[in-house]
């Protein structure tokens, strides 16, 4: 029995791999479309004995026809600093083309779509927490331009295909969000501390450590997707973990969750480095009944196992 079909782009990856194992629970069959540009088969090793999941790997930069769908869910993009400073011009390329493609495919067969934007298309905010009506502060040649301009160009192209052709579209503004199946070398806070925590290294902080963050664990992060999806709102609503923590105070819990006896070690903040970065999501609770049920040391401890798991096969290769 299927409830439908749903498209996941970016599928193999660390939120779109959740995403399809929340679809198939809620009863969809699902076609996960990746390049494997930073996402991994691993991700989706244990699906591969299941009747509704398929895996196409794909380019979504390029024009795709999967088939009859209900649903698009357009996550497919270098997510972390590391991935899309590396691949920049990709990152810019499926923001864009990769999205009209995406759009086009919910054109076709008239399906709902719901695409991933991000907290960075708020940029260094000068407004905290940000609420969905704040436009941002954001350097357009910046270090971080190629990931923050191809996210607000989605949003823009998204948006006009609603307006235009009435494609029933949504926007979620994702926060950090950490969990199982984050890559190891992403260079974001949370896999960071805990490798090096793991490791017994120094937990490397930049800058004082006094600017902020929110963590969103990927359980909660899924929720509110799949609540959006379901619900009638275009958005952009913003999913993220409104509790505000200090880079130092995450390090802190990392420390005590692990149970390592690293120091803290500081170093120069890099450019354009937000100082803090928080949610507002009074639209999220009012509109969707939602909001994250995971605090950090509870999400940090969740995701133990996986990080100790990863590591050791990290270094046994
Ligand atoms: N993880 C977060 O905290 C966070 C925060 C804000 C926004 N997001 C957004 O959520 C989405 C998923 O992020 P993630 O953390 O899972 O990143 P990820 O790198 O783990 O996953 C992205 C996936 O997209 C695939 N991909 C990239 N380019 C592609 C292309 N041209 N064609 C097909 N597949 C392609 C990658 O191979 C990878 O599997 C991204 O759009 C990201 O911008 C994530």
């Amino acid at each position: 029995m299927s409830n439908g079909r749903a498209l996941v782009t970016g599928g193999a990856g660390f939120l779109g791999s959740h995403l399809c194992d929340a679809l198939l629970a809620e009863g969809y069959s699902v076609i996960a479309v990746d390049n494997l540009l930073t996402g991994r088969l691993s991700n989706l090793e244990h699906l591969r004995h299941e009747p509704r999941f398929e895996l196409r790997e794909a380019d979504i930069c390029e024009p795709l026809d999967c088939g009859k769908v209900d649903y698009v869910f357009h996550f497919a993009s270098p997510a972390s600093p590391v991935d899309y400073s590396t691949h920049g011009i990709a990152t810019l390329k499926v923001g864009s083309l990769g999205t009209f493609h995406a759009l086009e495919m919910a054109k076709k067969y008239s399906a709902k779509y719901l695409i991933s934007s991000t907290s960075e298309c708020y940029g260094d905010p000068l407004q905290h927490p940000q609420k969905e009506s704040y436009w941002g502060n954001v350097n357009p040649i910046g270090p971080r331009s190629v990931y923050d301009e191809s996210k607000r160009f989605a949003e823009a192209v998204t948006v006009a295909y609603r307006r235009y052709h009435k494609i029933d579209t949504r926007i979620a503004r994702i926060f950090n969000t950490y969990g199982p199946r984050m890559q190891l070398n992403d260079g974001r806070v949370v896999p960071n501390f805990m490798k090096q925590a793991l490791r017994g290294e120094d937990l490397t902080v930049y800058g004082d450590g006094k600017q902020t963050r929110s963590f969103c664990y990927v359980s909660d992060e899924i929720d509110g997707f799949i609540r959006l999806a379901k619900s009638s709102e275009s958005g952009p609503i913003n999913i993220g973990n409104p509790r505000e923590f200090t880079i130092l105070e995450c390090a802190q819990h990392v420390l005590a969750v692990t149970g390592s006896k690293s120091r803290v070690v500081y170093q120069p903040l890099p450019v354009d480095d937000p100082k803090q970065r928080c949610p507002d999501i009074t639209k999220a609770r009012e509109l969707l009944g939602w909001e994250p049920k995971i605090q950090l040391e509870e999400g940090l401890k969740l995701s133990l196992d996986y990080f100790r798991e990863a590591l050791g096969k990290a270094s046994a290769a």
